[in-house]
This record gives structure tokens, sequence and C-alpha cells, in this order.
């Protein structure tokens, strides 16, 4: 009887013993570390594996000095690549010391000292999927060296993971981080494999929904290796309808972004305004140390990152597609909108939209728009100007590939 009572009180208050490790588990994530959407860099998408410590401080001090920082980016995360091949004698990870020779720590103290925040990579299985020692069975270790560098992010991968289950290693890291007593928020980072949607938001405070994005508009890139990166017009289109998952503190992440590396600046608008339409993380991923002005001009445009951290945190969708031009609507705070015009085509696209004959309607959310009651100001977001009201038909030429954003202000 006294073990029935014992084992009641332990699960009533919570405990439980997991992955053959004796910690008291605490239950749920670090709350309210992503209100809105998180934004900053990541070293991915344009050095993969090849990091050090000179790149990491030029990218803090251009993130501040560029404005980069003062229009909200502020995390600085290292992917994939910045430990040793082995863990030492006692399993504890090693910074690597040829990519990092004043270490780790010093490294994380720089960065603090800019005002900014420092993020890690790692993966749940047995290697990270450039065959760095994984996590897999160090969930708690790794959580206390996390916690004792002073991290603030972690992006946490799915390589390499054969016969384990998402949600529960997802979980056991998210239960070590918790225990490790430092808010440190959680990236996970499971490619919408297991729909993380449906089960990462007690887990975690954003989770990609796809498998990795691809420097194109819309393209499907094959690897030898029988797999795919992805367009970014191929990732908005794959996950337009998880979009009631997607809130505050639990974000769908559609991949780090591919602004300012091989697509046009045309493109690249497309590509920021659709990720700051569907409440994306904005992750930057490109080398701000050989930045064009036109690409820091989009990536800071104070009107777009407006309309991405709206306090609603609510993910946009497809309202409607003829021809190749799509709208994008999202609903934002104070009854207003953002509609994006976006000509997904191969040639000029003109638009001629009237309002009165459309009325947004966002099934998910509950938010309404009718034209016919309500008239709205029209600002271009990226002209920053007036662009009229709902009263008259909107109309501009669109060429391939770009877009028109609007704010709808009632
Ligand atoms: C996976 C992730 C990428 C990146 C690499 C690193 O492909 O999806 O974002 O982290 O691993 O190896």
């Amino acid at each position: 009887m006294k073990n029935i009572i014992l084992i009641l009180a332990l699960s009533i208050s919570g405990f439980s013993f997991g992955q053959g490790n004796t910690h008291v588990q605490a239950a749920g994530k670090y709350e309210g570390l992503a209100m809105t959407p998180p934004m900053g860099w990541n070293s991915w998408n344009t050095f993969a594996t090849n990091i050090d410590e000179k790149l990491v401080k030029e990218t803090a001090d251009i993130m501040v000095s560029s404005g980069l920082a003062a229009a909200g980016y502020n995390y600085i995360v290292l992917d994939d690549g910045w430990m040793t091949k082995e863990r030492d004698s006692e399993g504890n990870l090693i910074p690597d010391p040829a990519k990092f020779p004043s270490g780790m720590k010093s490294l994380i103290d720089y960065v603090h000292s800019k005002g900014l925040k420092f993020g890690l990579y790692n993966c749940a299985g047995t290697q990270t999927c450039a065959g760095y020692p994984g996590t897999r069975g160090f969930e708690y270790q790794d959580a206390r060296f996390y916690a004792k560098l002073g991290i603030d992010f972690l992006k946490y991968d799915w390589c390499n993971t054969q016969g384990i289950t998402a949600k529960e290693a997802y979980a056991t890291m998210s239960n070590a981080l918790k225990t490790a007593g430092r808010p440190i928020v959680f990236s996970l980072c499971e490619w919408g494999d297991n729909q993380p949607w449906e089960w990462g938001k007690p887990i975690g405070n954003l989770w990609r929904i796809s498998g990795d994005i691809y420097p194109c508009f819309d393209c499907e890139f094959k690897h030898p290796e029988n797999w795919s990166s992805w367009g970014f017009m191929k990732i908005a289109e794959m996950r337009k309808d998880i979009r009631k998952y997607s809130g505050p503190d639990h974000w769908n992440d559609f991949d780090m972004m591919e602004v300012g590396n091989e697509m046009n600046d045309t493109e690249d608008k497309s590509h920021f305004a659709m990720w700051c339409m569907l409440s994306s993380p904005l992750f930057t991923g490109n080398d701000y140390r050989k930045m064009s002005k036109e690409t820091l001009a989009i990536l800071t445009n104070k009107e777009l990152i407006a309309v991405n951290q709206d306090k609603l945190g609510i993910q946009g969708f497809k309202y409607s597609a003829l021809d190749g031009l799509e709208v994008w609507v999202k609903p934002l705070s104070d009854g207003a909108w953002a509609v994006t015009f976006l000509n997904r085509s191969d040639a000029v696209r003109k638009i001629n939209f009237d309002w009165k004959k459309n009325a947004f309607k966002d099934a998910d959310f509950g938010y309404e728009a009718d034209f016919n009651k309500t008239a709205f100001k029209l600002k271009d977001l990226w002209k920053n100007k007036d662009a009229g009201t709902t009263k008259k038909n909107f109309t501009a030429d669109l060429a391939s590939h770009d877009v028109v954003t609007l704010k709808l202000i009632p």
C-alpha cells in the first residue's frame, strides 16, 4: 500500500525517470522565451562546418554596427561542426580548439558583451548530421555543459536517430535543459517527419517543419544520397496548412533564410516577405562581411519585421492564386492585416484587386475583414508610403518573382 501511495505521489507531482539516468526530470520547457519569432544569424547555410571564432566575432560586430541588432536580430547560433570528433574520457563535449583557440566560454562572453545572445547545435542521435558526437545518452551531461557555458539557444537536430521516438527524445532534452537551470530557447530540428507541431508545444519554443532550405525560389534540389532541399516557396506551400499550431512561444520554423546568398534581390525580397507573413523565426544565413546594401535593406525593413513580430503571432495564409499571382494575408493586432501579392510565374502579372469583391476570413483564428463594411488605409511596406484605400482597386504591374506587401489599417 505504501508503495502504491509513493508511486501515486510521484506521478501526481510529475516526477519521472528516463533514459537510464537518475535525475529528477523537470516537466516542460522554459516558457515565455520566444513570445515573438526569434531573430538572429546561423552559420550553416553559408559556412557549413567551416566556422571559427574570428567569423563569430566579426559577425557579432557587424550585427551591431550594421543596424541588424537594432532591427531585432540578436541570436548568434553556431550550427554543426563546433566540436571535436570525439568526447573526452569523461564523456564531455569538446569545442574544437583549432577553430576556437580562445575557448568557447570566452567567445560566448564576447558575444554577450555586445548585448547579443548565443546558441549552439547538437543532435538527438548518436552523431550529428556532419558526423560529430551526438547527444543520445548524454542529455543531462550536455545540458549541464551548455548551462555552464552560458548559452541562450539550442538547436537540436535529428540525424542518426534510428530506433528512437522523436517526441520522447525531444522531451528528454527539454527536461534536461530545464533541470540544468539556465533558460535556453529550445529549437527542435526534426524536419517535420514526426509532426512536431502536434506535440512540440510543451517541449520547445520552435520547430522546423521541413527538410533543408535551398537558395532558389521554387525548386527541389535532389541530393545524390536520396534526400531533397527545397526552394523557399516549396517550403511555404508544403506547410501552409499547419498554421493553427504556430503562435507565441511555439513557432513553426520555416528554416534559416537564404537572403543574400544565391538568389537575386527581387527573389530575396519575396523570400523575406514570405517569412514575415508566415511568422517564421528570422535567422539570417548569409556572410555579413560580404553583405550588399540591398541585402541589408531587405533584412532590416522595419515594417516587414513588424509584420513578423506582431504580437498576435498568427501565421498568414494563402488567400487566392490565379495564373501564378498569389495573395497571402495575415491578421495583425489592432484590426490591421498584412497582404502580400506574390508573382510565382515567369512573366509580369497585372494586379487589379477589387477589395469589395473580396473578403478575408481566417477560419483557424476567427478574424475577418469585410471591405464592404470597413474601409482600410493601405500602406506599401516596401516603398514605405501610402497606397490609397480599399475603396478603390489596388493596381500594379508585378515582375516575375516579385512581391508587393501592404499593411491594411482600419
Ligand atoms: C540538418 C539540418 C540543417 C543543419 C545540418 C547540419 O540538415 O536540418 O539545418 O543543421 O543538419 O549538419
